[in-house]
């Protein structure tokens, strides 16, 4: 069975969902004090896990999720973006990564209302619609344009992420916070991002994201510059040329 396959029709298809339901009132429930599932989050992973179901392999869905499946799983992030979603701001994005031995090897991104699909496999590069990925050139911070974004879990330990978000404001030449980290790390890694930093972020967030920045040649670690997996809660993502001018900011922001 093509995986790769599988795992894009499953993002496309939960896509069309998303697409869908985008104008239609739904119901939205808290799932913490500001952290919120929509019934299309819900959707989207039943019909993925039911669409990946045909590879036999066990799947781990934010929304359903319990104990880590040992061996190869797929990894879902049914709808990466629900504040955008419930509140119809057009940006949010299905992630899937397959795993093995906790990395991933293979991931699919979908820019649901930009039509753009985004993958990778380990050792076979990363694409957008078909065309070959690569980071972006930009080797000082100065002139960069940086991502982030703001944890859920914000009201526990404001300092670190303001303080971490005023030093890049000021070093930087731009930085965003859009709301789904999938596409932040799916524009590193297409070069519209130059970098990329965040606490907190579970593993669903980051799994796929992190395989298309490294096979677009950037670079992704901790806060600390240290290698990173998509179980640790600070991730730090760039074109590689501006990584070691961002470790020194991100590394006193440790959560
Ligand atoms: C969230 C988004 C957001 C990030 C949050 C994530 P969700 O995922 O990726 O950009 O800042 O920390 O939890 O809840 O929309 O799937
Ligand atoms: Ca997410
Ligand atoms: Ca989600």
């Amino acid at each position: 069975m093509n995986l790769l396959a599988l795992a894009k029709a499953a993002a496309l298809a939960a896509g069309r969902l998303q697409r869908e339901y985008f104008d239609r009132p739904i119901e939205v429930r808290h799932k913490g004090e500001i952290d919120l599932v929509t019934e299309v989050d819900l959707k989207s992973e039943a019909l993925i896990v039911d669409l990946l179901s045909a590879s036999k392999i066990p799947v781990l869905g934010e929304e359903k999720a319990k104990t880590e499946p040992s061996g190869r799983y797929w990894l879902v992030d049914p709808l990466d973006g629900t504040t955008n979603y419930a509140h119809r701001f057009p940006w949010f994005a299905p992630s899937i990564a397959l795993m093995e031995d906790k990395k991933p090897v293979l991931g699919v991104v979908y820019h649901v209302m930009l039509d753009e699909l985004f993958w990778a496999e380990r050792g076979k590069g990363a694409f957008l619609n078909g065309k070959a990925l690569k980071v972006s050139r930009v080797s000082s911070l100065k002139d960069a344009v940086l991502a982030t974004g703001f944890p859920y879990g914000i009201h526990e330990q404001p300092d670190k992420v303001v303080g971490a978000f005023r030093d890049f404001l000021i070093k930087a030449q731009g930085v965003r916070r859009a709301g789904a980290a999938a596409l932040d790390l799916a524009y590193v890694a297409c070069g519209r991002f130059d970098g990329f930093w965040e606490p907190l972020l579970k593993p669903w967030d980051t799994a796929a994201g992190i395989l298309l920045v490294e096979e677009a040649g950037g670079r992704v670690t901790n806060y600390l510059g240290e290698a990173y997996d998509p179980f640790q809660n600070h991730i730090l993502a760039s074109n590689g040329l501006i990584h070691e001018e961002m470790v020194p900011i991100t590394r006193k922001y440790v959560p």
